[in-house]
């Protein structure tokens, strides 16, 4: 079963940026956990990526097509906004978990919308670091049950 892990714009800045909502983890940090919980699933990682940039997340939705089984994404700031990043989760048809670290119905309303949730397998926002493990777990169980992998 192969995962891929993909990080929005700002996510590098986690561990400084507004820790009061976000917490005191670095990427790094939460990526090394990440790593530690697939190998106890007995999933591979294929890649981890953290961009700023929106072409760049397309880019490697489009390139995961007939090769990723999986995909956790925190699409942070594009979550609101970005109907080419739902265009191309379509369009490849790869089940995929959205992720948040904080709970964004509980913060500023335009948070509340996701041009992605409804097309997820699932969704999991507001636990921190953990919110990632979680939605790993929830997706590759998810695919065991399909069958597919
Ligand atoms: C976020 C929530 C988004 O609203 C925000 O733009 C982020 C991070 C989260 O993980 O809580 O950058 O996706």
């Amino acid at each position: 079963m192969r995962i891929l892990i993909l990080h929005g714009p700002n996510l590098n800045l986690l561990g400084t940026r507004e820790t009061d909502i976000y917490g005191r983890k670095t990427l790094d940090e939460i990526n090394e956990d990440l790593k530690e919980r697939a190998k106890e699933m007995g999933v591979d990682i294929e890649e981890i990526l953290q961009t700023n940039s929106e072409s760049a997340l397309v880019e490697r939705i489009q390139a995961a097509r007939d090769r990723i089984d999986g995909i956790v994404i925190n699409p942070a700031a594009y979550t609101h906004t970005s109907v080419a990043l739902r265009d191309a989760l379509l369009a490849t048809d790869i089940p995929f978990v959205e992720v948040h670290l904080s709970n964004v119905h509980s913060r500023e309303p335009f948070r509340r919308h996701s041009y992605l949730s409804d097309i997820a397998v699932g969704i999991v926002a507001g636990f921190g670091p953990e919110s990632y493990h979680l939605a790993l777990k929830g997706l590759v169980q998810r695919l065991r049950q399909a069958g597919t992998v």
